[in-house]
């Protein structure tokens, strides 16, 4: 066949022209058809095409086949490499939230620029329609927040889809940051450190270990140790018992080859204990139902041989699982749930409560424990319901110092509880425990349930959550930090109602290597200047510190955050007063607490997603003139000022500072 040469020139043009057009034509992506594990989010995990609940997607009746379905507070971090050209979807709250909740905000960030941001959207709301330009963009954000209402934030990305022409999106973790220490290494020469105060019942034993870091062998002293106690020259173990209630104002002294300290302590005999909040270590981040009698001994043995002690940490507390699980197919959680005469005993992982508690006394540190007042733990073992008495005697018999009273199974006994029955299992513990031979500080765990922080202390409380679990989801530790750290302190003024002997407790120190959950350990996934606002904010808001990572494996940088002196004086502050918001500019936030020498620390946070100025102005810290400022990680001072202060401060980071007259 002869081939007209005009017609196959037409032809091939008709075909380049179809070809570009093809490819000018933009691919359709879908946000879940992507690998959704980066994505931060604070409870449950993110669901492809189904709400967070697992249900369909439904906004305002209205239901969609595609789309991200997410729980607030979260963050979907999307890297487009200017590839995409519009960014579409419908936003709203999921019909499935059982409940309503503040109004969540959904906002669309295009580096660093916000391309859109709805109202607060309640459930019932029709979903709305969103369509952003992102041609250029590099890096898309996308942001559900519910201002610190943690529940039901079921927050739908329904419909969400990226009209891609070149790089393909893909959903991203937090950029890297490097693991910078700021903690200067301890001097060889003596320091005292951790409280500089301390309380105790007449009559009951006393026990404290005056905490010193330094080079060792060292010697102790203390001037003006009342009668009946006495101190250890070689570990600084004060031991006996006062029984006149009254101050006891002594002095601790250390020394070393390479110099000597001396520090002010007050002990103060009477009825308030845990004087300033409690530094420890508790077993259920990492070791959750795996803790056996070997790894609480062994935290005891990190606590000494990390230092960690050295700075005032005190408490080696198990969590839940130490008791019998009923029905366990696992023989190590069977035996006997109690004895003949109702006492309870310990599962098979601990053989002996008691010579536990020796071991870990006799290194100077306190041991805790944990249960609930319902039949069951959280966790489904035997606990202490219609045993109070009983059990609270055998823990005092068995040496314990602490206990974690928890809530879970106690609710199916008390329905929709008012204020009085919400107090009853507490008030019924704390009258028992103060009728022991020995203090044992009281945490309640009941998530904050009715104002816990108003009533705690008068049902003989020391501490109490404030939220539900911080590390409840493994990535979900970022969101819950930045929603409940932040966001329920400051609105709903909690640092009102504490104090000394008794403190709001936001839950424990998520850093190191935690539980993830599914049988294995892995590194926090907080990024290190979240880790540092982690930290920052619990010492500015006197909550209790302790750490729930694995003990046995601290790296340096996790020590770092855990044993800077500076940054803990502030959480140990003697005065007792939590710090709270005192500024607010979007994501920039200025905490500050009052300090009993009439300084302040202060708290200079951003929670936004890029570097920023945050000013600390002296106004709205209620000072005047020329100020020293110290910044407390570096334990170093950066000069005088006048009027504020001013610092730049990393995604998600903190400057914390200490500001003094002279
Ligand atoms: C939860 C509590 C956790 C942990 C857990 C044990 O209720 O908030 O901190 O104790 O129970 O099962």
């Amino acid at each position: 066949m002869k081939l007209n040469p005009l017609l196959v020139l037409a032809g091939l043009a008709i075909t380049l022209i179809t070809t570009q057009a093809l490819a000018a034509e933009p691919e359709t992506v879908y946000l879940s058809s992507l690998d959704l594990s980066p994505i931060v989010q604070g409870w449950g995990q993110p669901q492809a095409d189904k709400a967070v609940t697992g249900k369909r997607m439904s906004i305002g009746s209205k239901t969609f086949e595609r789309g991200l379905g997410t729980h607030t507070d979260s963050l979907i971090r999307v890297q487009l490499k200017g590839g995409s050209e519009k960014f579409m979807t419908s936003v709203g709250v999921d019909d499935a939230a059982t409940s309503d909740h503040a109004a969540i905000t959904f906002r669309v960030i295009g580096d660093g620029k916000t391309l859109w941001k709805s109202p607060g959207m309640k459930r019932g709301q029709a979903a709305r329609k969103v369509e952003v330009d992102v041609k250029g963009v590099k890096t898309l954000l996308l942001l559900a927040d519910s201002g610190g209402d943690v529940s039901f934030g079921h927050a739908d990305w329904a419909d969400a889809k990226f009209l891609v022409t070149g790089e393909r999106p893909a959903i991203v973790g937090s950029p890297h940051e490097d693991a910078v220490i700021l903690t200067p290494k301890p001097a060889r020469t003596p320091r005292i450190n951790g409280a500089r105060i301390f309380g105790v019942h007449p009559g009951h034993p006393l026990l404290f270990t005056i905490p010193a870091t330094g080079d060792r062998p060292m010697k102790f002293a203390v001037d003006h140790l009342p009668k009946g106690l006495s101190v250890d020259a070689q570990t600084g173990q004060i031991h006996g018992r006062l029984d006149q209630p009254g101050e006891y104002v002594v002095t601790f002294r250390a020394a070393n080859q390479f110099g000597k300290a001396k520090r002010a302590f007050k002990i103060v005999c009477g009825e308030t204990l845990a004087l300033t909040p409690h530094m420890g270590w508790n077993s259920w981040y990492v070791w959750e139902n795996h803790v056996t009698d070997q790894i609480m001994r062994a935290a005891a043995d990190a606590m000494v041989s990390s230092g960690m002690m050295d700075h005032g940490y005190q408490y080696v507390n198990i969590d839940d699982c130490w008791s019998v699980k009923p029905g366990a197919s696992d023989p190590t959680l069977g035996g006997e749930a109690r004895d003949a005469s109702g006492m309870v005993n310990a599962n098979l992982r601990f053989s002996d409560m008691k010579a536990l508690t020796d071991y870990i006394h006799a290194k100077g540190l306190k041991a805790g424990i944990y249960t609930s007042p319902g039949p069951t733990t959280c966790g489904g073992y035997v606990a202490a319901y219609q045993h109070e008495e009983l059990d609270a005697q055998r823990f005092a018999e068995w040496g314990y110092d602490f206990l974690k009273y928890d809530w879970c199974s106690y609710g199916n006994l008390a329905k929709n509880p008012d204020r009085a029955g919400l107090q009853k299992p507490y008030r019924v513990m704390g009258d028992i425990l103060r009728r022991q031979d020995r203090d044992m500080v009281l945490n309640l765990c009941q998530y904050g349930m009715g104002d816990v922080w108003e009533w705690g202390k008068e049902v003989g409380g020391h501490s109490w959550r404030t939220a539900g679990d911080l590390g409840g989801s493994f990535n979900g530790i970022p969101g819950a930090l930045f929603r409940d750290g932040f966001d329920v302190y400051s609105k709903r003024g909690l640092h009102k109602y504490v104090g000394p002997g008794g403190w709001n407790d936001p839950d424990y120190l998520l850093l190191g290597y935690l539980s993830n959950w599914k049988g294995q350990t892995a590194p926090t996934p907080l990024t290190p200047n979240e880790q540092y606002s982690h930290v920052s904010l619990w010492c500015l808001v006197a909550a209790p510190l302790i750490f729930s990572g694995d003990i046995t494996r601290l790296d340096d940088f996790t020590l770092s955050l855990l044993t800077n002196d500076e940054v803990i004086d502030v959480d140990q502050d003697p005065l007792g007063k939590p710090g709270c918001r005192v500024a607010i500019d979007g994501d920039l936030e200025v905490w500050a607490k009052d300090l009993e020498d009439g300084t302040k620390a202060v708290g200079l946070f951003n929670r936004g997603e890029d570097e920023a100025t945050v000013t600390a102005k002296w106004a709205d810290l209620g000072l005047k003139g020329k100020r020293i400022v110290r910044d407390l990680w570096r334990q170093k001072d950066l000069g005088k000022y006048e009027g504020e202060f001013k610092a730049s401060v990393p995604r998600h980071g903190v400057v914390l500072v200490r500001v003094r007259a002279k």
